[in-house]
């Protein structure tokens, strides 16, 4: 029989032998390690739910990665645990004070359903018995949208408390609207209590909030520190442990290092854990048996490699058009930049390419964006009285990100600009 193409991976020795998506950011560990505090706070707020009252709002902030989602769908879970556990289990008599059916959790990630609308709607879907309606993606005014999720919330006595995460998001996509009605809806409800818990991870984010709902928000916070690398070091020691069935797979160097370089960013250990995996991954392409740190830099350099590529193709096409001037003027010899150079350049490549250009000041601006990016290093330099100019370079590998540009179908590939042509003009200064 004809050897057939996948053959070969499939017979390729995979270092998993285990369970690969215990590596991925969407498993929910068994345990959290050094988030246990954390874990038993919310607990305790909690708990009120539990016994039929409402718990306090709760704001939680923590700069990404620091086990903010981990956490609440953690405490999510253990709340289903505790409603699927056989309630005549020994503790039975505690039991009776709690009303664990009544508890009910809803989840929304705010980066995905953003607006006023859809928040509403997607909670009041949470709560749908055979009669009801569902409510539809548009169409309902919201008076009617909020008026069906009181009703369905408030048929039984219940504890609801709903999470949204990522909320900046919704906040600055969408205004507080949601934030408002929710916060108020309690006093609105015969027999059910909402609570709320509001998760970002910029701590600014409440001063854009109407007082009102800020201060109904903010009942409690929590505020989630990054992890240091021996932090990240425990935290992916557990996973590694559960995901290979052997330890031969990867040395301890290699978790070590996964957790340094993520300790060295901010402590992230969505990056700890994306370090690993991609690591993983490419020992299993290169058909190593086992992972080493060589391969941790390949990955260090792969994911910094896919973030700059995805940052560059979610530009807007006039700030695509400025960083490919930048880029085509690096590559034809020019070292550091001006704003007048860089527009010259990006003038040019907007005519070639049908494009009305925009104003120097506006690329200004852009230029300013693309340094918060950190695509570009823009650095103003003084001459003293004789004034200021900024120095514009880029900060990101310059053919790979011609080409990631290139790809895009409004920008036209230019080879050659005369505003490379034109010896420099020299400054009077
Ligand atoms: N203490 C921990 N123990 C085990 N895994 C953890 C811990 N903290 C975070 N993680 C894991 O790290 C990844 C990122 O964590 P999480 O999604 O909770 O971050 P976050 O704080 O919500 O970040 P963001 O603000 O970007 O949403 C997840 O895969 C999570 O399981
Ligand atoms: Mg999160």
């Amino acid at each position: 029989m004809e050897p057939n193409i996948f053959t070969t991976y499939m017979q390729s020795k995979t270092v998993f032998k285990g369970n690969k998506d215990i590596l991925r950011p969407t498993y929910i560990p068994e345990q959290l390690p050094h988030r246990e505090d954390y874990i038993n706070d919310m607990a305790s707020i909690m708990v009120t739910a539990l016994r039929g009252n409402r718990p306090s709002n709760v704001l939680i902030f923590g700069k990404t990665g620091t086990g903010k989602t981990a956490v609440v769908r953690y405490l999510e879970r253990e709340v289903e645990r505790l409603k699927k556990e056989d309630l005549d289990s020994e503790f039975e008599y505690e039991f009776d004070e709690f009303n664990v059916e009544r508890v009910k959790y809803v989840y929304i990630n705010c980066e995905v359903v953003d607006t006023h609308y859809g928040v509403m709607k997607n909670i009041g879907n949470k709560f749908m018995n055979e009669w009801s309606e569902q409510i539809p993606f548009t169409g309902w005014p919201m008076e009617k949208v909020y008026e069906s999720l009181k009703e369905r919330i408030d048929e039984e006595p219940r504890v609801v408390v709903i999470i949204l995460d990522e909320l900046d998001k919704l906040v600055s996509k969408s205004g507080d609207s949601v934030l408002y009605h929710l916060s108020k809806i309690n006093s609105e409800l015969k027999q059910s209590k909402v609570s709320l818990i509001g998760i970002s991870n910029n701590l600014k984010f409440t001063e854009f909030l109407d007082p009102r709902v800020r201060s109904r928000l903010g009942e409690e916070k929590l505020i989630f520190p990054p992890y240091n690398a021996d932090q990240l070091k425990d935290i992916l020691s557990e996973r590694v442990e559960r995901a290979f069935k052997s330890d031969e797979v990867m040395s301890d160097d290699v978790v070590a290092l996964c957790a340094a370089l993520a300790a060295q960013e901010h402590g992230d250990a969505r990056r700890a854990l994306d370090l690993l995996r991609v690591a993983t991954e490419i020992a299993e392409r290169e058909q190593c048996p086992s992972v080493d740190t060589n391969h941790v830099y390949k990955a260090k350099n792969k994911i910094e490699q896919d973030c700059v590529r995805e940052a560059v193709i979610t530009l807007p096409t006039h700030s695509k058009n400025v960083m490919y001037a930048i880029l085509l003027s690096r590559v034809n010899g020019f070292k550091k930049l001006t704003t007048g150079e860089v527009y010259a350049a990006y003038k040019e490549i907007s005519i070639v390419s049908g494009m009305d250009p925009l104003t120097q000041r506006r690329i200004t601006d852009i230029i300013s964006e693309l340094d918060m990016l950190g695509l570009v290093n823009a650095r103003v330099k003084s001459f003293g009285r004789r004034g200021r100019t900024k120095e514009i370079q880029p900060s990101v590998p310059e053919l790979e990100t011609i080409r990631t540009i290139e790809q895009d179908e409004n920008i036209v590939p230019v080879k050659t600009l005369r505003t490379f042509e034109e010896p420099r003009q020299m400054k009077l200064i």
